[in-house]
């Protein structure tokens, strides 16, 4: 057991990231009124690369134009290995209101990356006595990424949080899927003639979360493309919440009630919290450290499971 106590991440709500492509500007009213959680501008590869400057400038206006009310703001820049990245980076923090809240990093391969843009933005918020620090997310989407995901979570006391970006990690894993997330069709066990579906994304969500929980850092799952599959979101996001993600992003609008119905612990869950909460003070009233139940074992680890439902409700409900 390490004597260092495990921090705590932001206390804010994640259970869904928004995008929209920065050249959409027909988009920013409406995710602005969405249920989202977060919402991510984007400069990276929803633009094409003619329409970098002009979705630059749109989402630069709109930071002082749109009323983004109680959403966390937040613009993904492009990756270190483009043109464009530094005049992102340099615009945005020169040019934005105080109501950006965060610059999510994609294609992050070391810890460096960050430190190249906590350096840049640093000098520009003092340059310009920005009031509000502005934060980081990353993009966990490559090789080098997973295997330094460590060290990227230690990267900043900017990062705040950590996505999986399926479709970028499957090419630079050179997994032979095209499919954003979600079950892929070759990947199962075969068991007396039936297939059975197993989830390639696992471990390295798993990496991610472990990662993001060592250095109090929130873990998101990434997008699901196919907008069409409900069900197939739920059971994608579902997998992830099990694992220990706090949120999903949406690509489209109606994903973002499927993120907030899965992210958000239900009534009966927190009910049951609740009560082994209960049942675990009365047994400690009686000087025992574990009891029964509902015919099963709880114990003083129990209340800590317990603890994590209820303070994610809380904090929602907050
Ligand atoms: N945010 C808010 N509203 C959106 C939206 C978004 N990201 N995408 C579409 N809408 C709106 C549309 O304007 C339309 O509104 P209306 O009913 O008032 O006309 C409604 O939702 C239905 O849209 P639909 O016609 O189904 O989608 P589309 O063809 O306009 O756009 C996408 C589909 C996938 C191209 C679009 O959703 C999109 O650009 N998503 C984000 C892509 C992105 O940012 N990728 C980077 C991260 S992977
Ligand atoms: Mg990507």
């Amino acid at each position: 057991m390490s004597f260092r106590i495990q921090p705590t991440p932001a206390a804010r709500p994640n259970r869904c990231q928004l995008f929209g492509p920065g050249s959409r500007t027909a988009l920013f009213a409406k995710m602005a009124a969405s249920d989202a959680d977060v919402i991510n501008l984007d400069l990276e590869d929803s633009v094409a690369p003619s329409d970098k400057d002009s979705a630059r400038a749109n989402i630069i206006a709109a930071t002082h134009d749109v009323d983004w009310g109680s959403k966390y703001l937040s613009v993904r820049i492009n990756g270190l290995d483009t043109p464009f990245w530094y005049r992102d980076v340099v615009e945005l923090l020169e040019q934005s209101s105080d109501r950006l809240d965060q610059i999510m990093i994609p294609k992050v391969g070391c810890a460096a990356d960050v430190y190249a843009v906590d350096a840049l933005v640093t000098s520009i918020e003092a340059a310009k006595g920005r009031k509000k620090r502005i934060s980081f997310e990353v993009i966990i989407e490559s090789a080098a990424g997973i295997a330094h995901v460590e060290e990227i979570a230690a990267s900043s006391p900017r990062l705040q949080a950590m996505s999986l970006g399926a479709a970028d990690f499957a090419a630079s894993m050179g997994m032979s899927t095209t499919g954003i997330g979600g079950t892929q069709e070759n990947y199962y066990m075969l068991h007396n003639g039936a297939q059975y579906w197993s989830d390639p994304w696992h471990w390295a969500q798993s990496a991610i979360v472990a990662a993001c929980r060592t250095h109090g850092v929130l873990p998101v799952d990434g997008p699901f493309g196919d907008f069409s599959d409900d069900e197939g979101f739920r059971a994608q996001a579902r997998r992830s919440a099990t694992l220990g993600m706090v949120g999903k992003w949406a690509i489209h609008p109606k994903q973002v009630a499927l993120a907030n119905e899965v992210f958000t612990p239900s009534d009966a869950a927190v009910a049951e919290a609740r009560e082994i909460l209960e049942a675990m003070e009365a047994a400690k009233a009686r000087g025992e450290g574990a009891t029964v139940y509902k015919g099963r074992l709880v114990d003083i680890a129990s209340i800590k499971q317990a603890e994590v439902i209820v303070r994610q409700s809380e904090m929602i409900a907050g």
